[in-house]
Parts: C-alpha cells; sequence; structure tokens
C-alpha cells in the first residue's frame, strides 16, 4: 500500500476504539481526516456519537458526515484522535503543521484517552525539525525576537497569497526548524514562558497511544511505557 492508505488504515484503526455514546475529539490533518470518515460512516449506520472539531477543516468535514458537532464544555471528551508530524521513542510528539495546534492541545489536554494516528514515517529516534508557535498578533515582531533567543531562527508562517497566515484562532504563527531538539521539555518550558505564545507544537507526555501504519500493511500500537506490543495484523 502507499502512504495515504497507511494514513487511512491508521485512522480507521482507531475508529476500533469508538463506543456507542463517547464524546470525541477530532484532530486535523490527512490522518485525521480517515478516522473523521471512519467516524462519519459508523454514524451512518446508527452508531451515536458528538464530537469536538480541533479546526474549521475538520469541522466542515464532520458536518458533511452528519457526525454532531459540539463546543467543547466542562466534562472534556472520552477520546481524541488526532495526528502528528514526528513521534520519538517516548511518544513525544511534534505537532501543528496543518496550523491547529493550540486547539488539537486543548483537546487532547481534555481528553480521557488521546490517541495518535500516524505513517510509519513519523517515527523518529528523536524530535527535530520545525515546531510551530502560535502567537498573539499584539507585539508579534518583539515575540519573535524571544522566539528567536531559544535556539532557533522563526520565520512567520505564510499562506498561499504570501501573507502572514492566520490560525483559526485570528493569531499568527511562526515555525523554528531545530536540528534535533536536545531537550524537548526544556525548550517547552522556555516556549511556554514567553509572553505572546499561545501554544506551541511540542506535546511531551500526552499521548496515551499511537497508532502506526505501515505501507507493508502491518499496524503497530505504542504505548508510553511499554514501546512496542506485537502488530494488530
Ligand atoms: C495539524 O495542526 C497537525 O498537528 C497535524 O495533526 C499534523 O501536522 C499531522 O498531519 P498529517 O496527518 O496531515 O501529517
Amino acid at each position: 500500500m502507499d502512504l495515504e492508505a497507511a494514513k487511512r488504515s491508521a485512522g480507521e484503526a482507531a475508529a476500533g476504539l469508538l463506543e456507542d455514546g463517547m464524546t470525541l475529539g477530532l484532530g486535523t490533518g490527512t490522518t485525521a481526516r480517515w478516522f473523521i470518515e471512519a467516524v462519519g460512516a459508523r454514524v451512518a449506520h446508527g452508531l451515536r456519537v458528538s464530537a469536538v472539531a480541533t479546526s474549521l477543516a475538520s469541522a466542515t468535514l464532520a458536518a458533511r458526515w452528519g457526525i454532531p458537532l459540539l463546543d467543547l464544555d466542562a466534562r472534556g471528551v472520552d477520546l481524541a484522535v488526532d495526528g502528528a508530524d514526528t513521534v520519538d521513542p517516548d511518544l513525544r510528539l511534534l505537532k501543528g503543521l496543518g496550523g491547529a495546534l493550540v486547539r488539537e492541545r486543548i483537546v487532547a489536554a481534555a481528553a480521557t484517552r488521546f490517541v495518535v494516528v500516524a505513517d510509519e514515517t513519523k517515527l523518529r529516534s528523536h524530535l527535530a525539525g520545525f515546531v510551530p508557535v502560535e502567537m498573539l498578533i499584539f507585539g508579534w515582531h518583539h515575540t519573535m525576537t524571544l522566539l528567536d533567543q531559544t535556539g532557533a531562527s522563526f520565520n512567520l508562517r505564510l499562506d498561499a497569497a504570501g501573507e502572514p497566515l492566520r490560525s483559526d484562532n485570528g493569531n499568527l504563527i511562526a515555525d523554528g526548524e531545530f536540528a534535533p531538539i536536545a531537550d524537548p521539555e526544556g525548550l517547552a518550558a522556555r516556549l511556554d514562558a514567553i509572553p505572546g505564545v499561545v501554544g506551541h507544537g511540542l506535546f511531551l507526555g500526552m499521548a496515551d497511544l499511537v497508532i502506526v501504519a505501515a505501507t507493508d500493511g502491518t499496524l503497530t500500537r505504542l504505548e508510553p511505557a511499554r514501546g512496542a506490543s506485537p502488530t494488530l495484523s
């Protein structure tokens, strides 16, 4: 199978965790999309769930499939399923290339169980690459100066028209390239401490399960502390 089929396989495998009555968190991106479609197919066959979407794009897709949507409330969600850009052996994640990192973190943190779906190319020996940061427009030039002091040069993310990209929250996004990230927890703490930063793409200690699909058709479940368990199929 090709990479797209592997993403689909991971997304559909996560749908095996669905239970009637659940409130779901719907992630964003090309892998989470397959989970949303699998949920939609089950809703069409009578599954009763409701869902919180992590982006306008995922909300649109969910609505097209007839998945009842609601705002995140104090009860949180039972199961959140989302993609990742990189997963390291400790199941630390880099997320946010799709620009939905802040809502993704809010929903993941509100989930009883946070499940990540990924194709095998996302598994790396260490976190490296672009770390996205969402920041308020107020004072953003100075926020960028502080971001550049964390060890990478940050660039404002632009949209297709070459204009500064606005997140679904109306904020700006900047990306800093780290190769590798020697101390993910330390970097996360430094980013969290910068005024104006709303959120970043380091999701550390959050994943309860990572479902990895390979192009040879195998599915692997990775859980914190226990590491890889035998393939599912
Ligand atoms: C969206 O903001 C991101 O966090 C995505 O979840 C992440 O980029 C993975 O996306 P893909 O499944 O499209 O690779």
